[in-house]
């Protein structure tokens, strides 16, 4: 095995080194504080693997993107996103006899307690649909009590969740809109089912469109998983500690809340939006993200790990077109999106910087094209990532060598002071 050599105060310390499957290189420094009493530094953790993993490859510099070994544009082309789940969570592609019995699971179990149902009624309209979806899958413990630190991994639990995420989103819609809630359907596909509760009304005869149900299963399965990120490093994290499968996943649909994460894509569309308003000067908007002393970003560019184009972003690019030309859909915003895209590509700025248009920027166009509504974007993120995270929590509860995660800091706070009184009491 290869090792790496580390000096400190004349002292040499012999480090392992870990090659991953694919080459991928890391020193291993567990011991280095019981041998030395020192510790790494890396806030944003930018060089430091949390866990080894065998869920999620993704290679920045040449754009790769795998899932258990499959090309990320080979199962958007052809798999559905209940196999990709299947295939996340449990490491191969389902036989057909598993992926029926499968699907039947995401199918039969998306029903939530007719009691749940009351907890919608107590939301403020203007709820984000992030809070609703994150406090319902942590209230889902309630109903699963028996569901306590690991005993709750269950292949039931990890079904439940997933067939009622969806319910739960559109719910959480409905309600913003005031109109009644829509109840599954079970002759519907996953993504059939998700679009008719959102979309039909009792008034009138709804059709899912297929264009639009084949585009929200890409949508899924792109961003089904991403190996570590803020999200996903949250859901070990909190399960780490051994809590329910529901609070875990609860932690990180919040995690991904955040305009930096999964938040992005409709912080995109707002910010499209606002060039709209403003007159369509986009190049206004691009000077004002390169100038260091104005704290606006163009939202959906860049990425910490893709160096090279996020290759999810292709494939939406070349979905986002078609879904846009078959729905007849005409968008001055898709207008100022390219106008965007075309500056990142030739803008020195970005270029050197490699600030590519990201999974966000155009996901937040095609679900506009498809009816959603742009509150519901980082919703929609979560229901596709869902089965990544729970593939990481098992991975986790399922390594024995895993341990509560307990990162260390270097303080750098006041040294030792005696207390005296300044506040009058
Ligand atoms: N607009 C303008 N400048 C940017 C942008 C942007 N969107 N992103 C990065 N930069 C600049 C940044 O100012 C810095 O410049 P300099 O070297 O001169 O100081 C340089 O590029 C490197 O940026 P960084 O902030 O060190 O990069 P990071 O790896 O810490 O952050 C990021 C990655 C995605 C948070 C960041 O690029 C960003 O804020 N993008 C906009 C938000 C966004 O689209 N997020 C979705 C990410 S994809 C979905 C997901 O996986 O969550």
């Amino acid at each position: 095995m290869d090792s790496a050599k580390l000096s400190l105060d004349g002292q040499d310390y012999e480090l392992p080194v870990i090659e991953g499957s694919e080459g991928e290189r890391g020193v291993d420094i567990s011991r280095l504080r019981g041998e030395s009493g020192a510790i790494t530094l890396d806030p944003g953790y930018g060089n430091t693997g949390a866990c080894e993993s065998g869920i999620c490859f993704i290679n920045g510099e040449e754009g790769i993107l795998r899932y258990r070994g499959y090309a990320i544009e080979q199962l958007a082309e052809h798999a559905s996103f209940a196999e990709v789940c299947y295939l996340l969570i449990y490491g191969d592609l389902p036989s057909a006899e598993q992926l029926q019995e499968f699907s039947d699971g995401l199918t039969y179990h998306s029903m939530i307690h007719e009691d749940m149902k009351k907890f919608f009624e107590g939301y403020p309209a203007s709820a984000h649909p992030m809070a609703v979806l994150s406090s319902m899958i942590a209230s889902l413990a309630t109903y699963y009590p028996e569901a306590e630190g690991r005993n709750g991994d269950d292949d039931l639990n990890i079904i439940r969740i997933l067939a009622k995420s969806k319910t739960m989103a559109a719910w959480a819609y409905k309600k913003s809109i005031g109109q009644p809630l829509v109840y599954p359907d079970n002759r519907l596909s996953y993504c059939g089912n998700f679009l008719n509760m959102m979309f039909s009304v009792p008034t009138e005869d709804y059709e899912v469109p297929q264009v639009v149900e084949n585009a929200l299963n890409v949508l899924l399965i792109l961003h089904a998983d991403h190996e570590q990120n803020c999200s996903t490093s949250t859901v070990r994290m909190v399960a780490s500690s051994q809590a329910n499968i529901f609070a875990a996943l609860s932690a990180g649909v919040c995690a991904l809340w955040g305009p930096l994460h999964g938040g992005a894509n409709q912080k995109v569309l707002e910010m499209l939006d606002m060039i709209r308003q403003d007159g369509s000067d986009y190049k206004k908007y691009v000077d004002m993200a390169k100038d260091k002393d104005n704290e606006f970003r163009m939202m959906g560019f860049g990425h910490r790990v893709y160096k090279n184009f996020d290759p999810r972003a292709t494939i939406l690019r070349k979905a986002c077109d078609e879904v846009l030309e078959e729905m007849g859909v005409d968008d001055p915003l898709l207008e100022i999106a390219k106008q965007l895209e075309d500056v990142a590509l030739n803008d020195e700025y970005f270029v050197e910087r490699k600030l590519y248009p990201n999974v966000d920027f155009y996901s937040g166009v095609l679900y506009r094209a498809m009816g959603i509504p742009t509150n519901m974007f980082t919703v929609m993120f979560a229901l596709g990532r869902l089965p990544g995270w729970i593939a990481h929590l098992k991975e986790l509860r399922d390594d024995p060598t895993s341990r509560i995660n307990r990162p260390r800091q270097i303080y750098t706070g006041p040294t030792a002071r005696d207390y005296t009184q300044v506040a009058q009491r």
